[in-house]
């Protein structure tokens, strides 16, 4: 065990980091009056009432009662003990965090750190100095690599021989048992050599920028392509991700991550001026991946070939991803066109129309439920419920909240479930009895956000006759813009969807109708008219339903005005009417 952290180092510590400013990392705040508030991490809510205050320096939750400092905050959300919430604190201060004693008694590393430092400056020399250099260093040139980004990477060459590294840091025997267990030598015979040979070097940095391993590329075609150093003390490949240190060190404040699976096209997006790039290391996304990307960001971006192995690769990340999708947390995959990585791209279509791309990419939940969808029939109830019963298990695996509750309903949506269920399942009780808030009649509700789908996607839907007209009565944000999408295209009939929603361009709103034009229901096209009419009836249900389940609440703790029981009596009546 190391010795224990200072008391007075973690006081500092606490008053350098701003609490706002870490949560904001990880959950979006909004600024409300002096402070700053949130749809609670911690429980599944959908009014805020998680609260961030900047003077205090401490969260509190009204709904759940969480409560704490930067450092519990980081204990709760990233799962982390104590020290590694010290330890991360510190790192994003550029402390190295002292302890008491001054020793601990692992195994002592440094050395080893050390040896990868010195390797690194060895290779970099060499790639500047070695007369066999040249064709690495035009290699690169003809990558498009400048010398400023490949430095910034510590980009290097292993000369070709077989003792170059060994002679110049193995010459006495403590040097070179640290480049055996570092895997910078490989022993296929007893005898020791050089492990990479003729190739152009990677240092692969920790989150605290030491180097903990290297691939390697050959200059040619030879196999292999990469050679990565062999899992050590310091090197967990599974954990491991290449860039992230290099994307902290060029960013301010890091917004997403994209997750690419090569070192050069890190570097090459780099290049463009694409700097929240990461790879994994040969490996496919683990866990730990995920949590430590998640620790970094909210929103993660997911890169992959257009091709059958790139969809796999895409599934697996999708499903170890899932149960770390806590709300506030985004996924997002991108696939690219057949044949094409990042690197090649990039060079062919420029910054801009990559970031296009990345902007653009695919939700987690749509990737779910197209994936899904190509393995059932969708227009058939048979294929419907198989595609539930496929959803289902994947959907369990994520934690608790909104987010959950939204893939249900968008399940459900497709699925075709009648919808009493859908309110049955959406609803949650909330972790602790509260208030009535008077904004809670302002919740999302699916129904009309599944009304407002339907309608871009097919504005003469609204040239109509007879449609349901109750549910004007409601005044919520959702039921005012479908009123306005239904006016529109009624004032205007030729208008096609992208002209509906160019007209909320620069609003707030336009980001989400954009979304819905191109959310696929997956309806059959002859049942479209149907379904429209349908949502809109079942609209004006669930808000009697409300009203009504709000009457029985209050009822229950005060006495009704009259007018407030004659109402009751109506919806009662016609609610078992409905029956
Ligand atoms: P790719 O074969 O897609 O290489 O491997 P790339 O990144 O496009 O490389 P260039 O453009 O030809 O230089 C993607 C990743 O898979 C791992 C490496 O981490 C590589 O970056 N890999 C690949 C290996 O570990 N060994 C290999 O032989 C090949
Ligand atoms: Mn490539």
């Amino acid at each position: 065990m190391a010795g224990k952290i200072p008391a007075q180092f973690i006081d500092d510590l606490i008053d350098r980091v701003d609490i706002v400013d870490l949560i904001n990392g990880r959950v979006q705040l909004k600024k409300t009056g002096r402070d700053y508030q949130a749809c609670c991490p911690f429980h599944d809510e959908k009014t805020p009432s998680f609260t961030v205050s900047r003077e205090k320096q401490f969260y509190h939750c009204f709904g759940c009662g969480a409560h704490g400092t930067a450092v519990g905050f980081l204990m709760e959300y990233d799962n982390m003990g104590f020290v590694d919430a010290i330890e991360e604190l510190a790192q994003q201060q550029g402390l190295e965090v002292p302890r008491e004693g001054g020793h601990s008694s692992g195994p002592d590393l440094r050395p080893l750190y050390e040896t990868l430092e010195h390797t690194t400056s060895f290779y970099g020399q060499q790639l500047r100095k070695h007369p066999q250099a040249q064709q690495a260093v035009a290699y690169l040139k003809e990558r498009g690599l400048s010398g400023e980004i490949a430095a910034e990477f510590g980009v290097g060459y292993a000369p070709p021989g077989w003792d170059n590294l060994i002679n110049q840091l193995g010459s006495d025997k403590e040097g070179l048992e640290r480049l055996r267990i570092t895997g910078m030598i490989s022993e296929p015979d007893g005898k020791c050599y050089d492990r990479f040979r003729n190739r152009i070097m990677f240092p692969i940095r920790d989150r605290r920028g030491r180097v903990i391993a290297f691939g390697g590329r050959v200059l040619g075609d030879d196999k292999p392509k990469y050679l990565n150093s062999p899992e050590t003390p310091i090197f967990h490949k599974g954990r491991e991700l290449y860039g992230l240190y290099e994307a902290h060190q060029a960013l301010r404040k890091i917004q997403q991550l994209l997750v690419v699976e090569g070192y050069m096209d890190v570097v090459a997006l780099a290049q463009f001026g694409i700097r929240y790039t990461v790879a994994t290391l040969g490996t496919a996304t683990t866990n730990e991946h995920m949590e430590q990307l998640f620790r970094v960001t909210h929103k993660v971006i997911f890169c992959y070939d257009g091709d059958r192995a790139g969809r796999e690769a895409g599934w697996k990340a999708l499903k170890t991803t899932l149960p770390l999708m806590r709300d506030g947390r985004e996924a997002r995959f991108l696939f690219l066109p057949d044949g094409e990585d990042p690197d090649t791209l990039i060079r062919k279509e420029g910054t801009e129309a990559f970031t296009q791309r990345i902007d653009n990419a695919t939700p987690l939940s749509q990737f779910m439920f197209d994936r899904l969808s190509e393995e059932v029939d969708t227009s058939e109830p048979g294929g419907r419920a198989r595609l539930a019963e496929l959803a289902k298990p994947l959907i369990s695996t994520l934690p608790k909240g909104v987010f959950r509750n939204i893939l249900q309903q968008q399940l459900n949506e497709i699925v075709g479930l009648d919808t009493s269920h859908i309110m049955g399942t959406t609803e949650q009780a909330p972790a602790r009895k509260r208030q009535t808030n008077p904004r809670s009649s302002h919740k999302p509700m699916p129904l009309v956000r599944r009304a407002i789908t339907i309608l871009l996607q097919h504005p003469q839907l609204a040239l109509l006759q007879g449609l349901p007209e109750k549910w004007h009565e409601l005044d919520s944000t959702g039921t005012n813009l479908l009123e306005k999408l239904l006016e529109l295209v009624q004032n205007h009939p030729n208008l096609k969807s992208a002209q509906l929603i160019e007209r909320w361009r620069g609003t707030d709103e336009y980001p989400h109708l954009s979304k819905l034009s191109t959310t696929d229901l997956l309806l059959p096209e002859q049942g479209i008219e149907g379904e429209f009419r349908d949502t809109l009836i079942a609209i004006e249900q669930q808000i009697r339903t409300d009203e009504l389940n709000q009457l029985v609440e209050k009822a229950k703790t005060a006495t009704l005005e009259n007018q407030e029981k004659d109402r009751l009596n109506q919806l009662l009546r016609e609610n078992s009417s409905q029956r």
